[in-house]
């Protein structure tokens, strides 16, 4: 009994540990973001950037720890709440009165495991090992180039900007989610909430997409 009431045992517990580990994961993806768009600001502030966090073991490790653990407990925690509510009900309603709420269900479901492909993908490509997807080289150092010359490949930037918009449903949803499972469901804070999930997500993705359409367009130079 003690041990169902713990937090990763109870349904609410499970759906704390998601709020938590999501917000985590939000945090990344903001920072991850505006430590990009220095990309902008051209080769030299890009590749800083990544020599002092490459150059800063503690950070690093301490934030891939850090996002590791966070990324293990929302799929664990995602994984086992759509398990419980399948077991709940293993016959489904005929009539689902709340549209709002299954259609942000099927697109947490549809977003959740083609991100973690994504992602996949991504740490392949740009961390470890680090390809090169057209006829350049990937380089350990030159973090400017790796980028430019990757969004410079039409399907290599649609991949990404097509990941972006489910990165910003994925990011609507769960910020949603979260503000609910926070306690914040008055009707009251309705109007704010989803405000507010709107603008988060919508910010990431504008500034997440920026990158691979201002390379296509040319208004980020090429690497020299
Ligand atoms: C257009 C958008 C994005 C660009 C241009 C981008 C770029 C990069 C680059 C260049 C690296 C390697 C950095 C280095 O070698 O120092 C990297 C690593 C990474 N990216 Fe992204 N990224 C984008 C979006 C995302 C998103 C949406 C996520 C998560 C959902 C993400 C997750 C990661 C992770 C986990 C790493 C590994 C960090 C580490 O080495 O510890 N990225 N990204």
């Amino acid at each position: 009994m003690e041990k169902a009431l713990t937090l990763s045992h109870s349904t609410i517990g499970k759906k704390a540990l998601l709020a938590v580990s999501g917000l985590v994961l939000f945090g990344f993806v903001i920072g991850h973001m505006l430590g990009n768009l220095q990309v902008f600001l051209g080769p030299e502030k890009l590749n800083a950037y990544a020599a002092t966090l490459h150059h800063t073991p503690a950070l690093l490790w301490g934030t891939r720890i850090v996002l590791v653990v966070a990324i293990i407990t929302h799929i664990t925690m995602a994984l086992q709440l759509m398990g419980r509510s399948s077991a709940a009900r293993p016959v489904s309603y005929a009539k689902k009165d709340n549209a709002v709420t299954s259609y942000a269900a099927i697109t947490m479901k549809l977003s959740g495991p083609i991100l973690f492909f994504y992602i996949v993908f991504h740490l392949a490509h740009f961390t470890v090992p680090g390809l090169a997807l057209g006829s350049y080289e990937h380089s350990a150092t030159n973090v400017y180039a790796n980028v430019v010359n990757a969004f410079s490949i039409p399907w290599v930037a649609a991949v990404y900007i097509i990941a972006q918009v489910l990165v910003g449903f994925h990011l609507y949803h769960g910020a949603w989610s979260m503000f609910q499972t926070l306690g914040l469901s008055h009707p009251r804070y309705e109007g704010k909430k989803k405000l507010a999930a709107q603008s988060l997500a919508l910010i990431v993705m504008i500034g997440n997409i920026s990158m691979p359409v201002c390379v296509l367009a040319g208004v980020i130079p090429q690497a020299t």
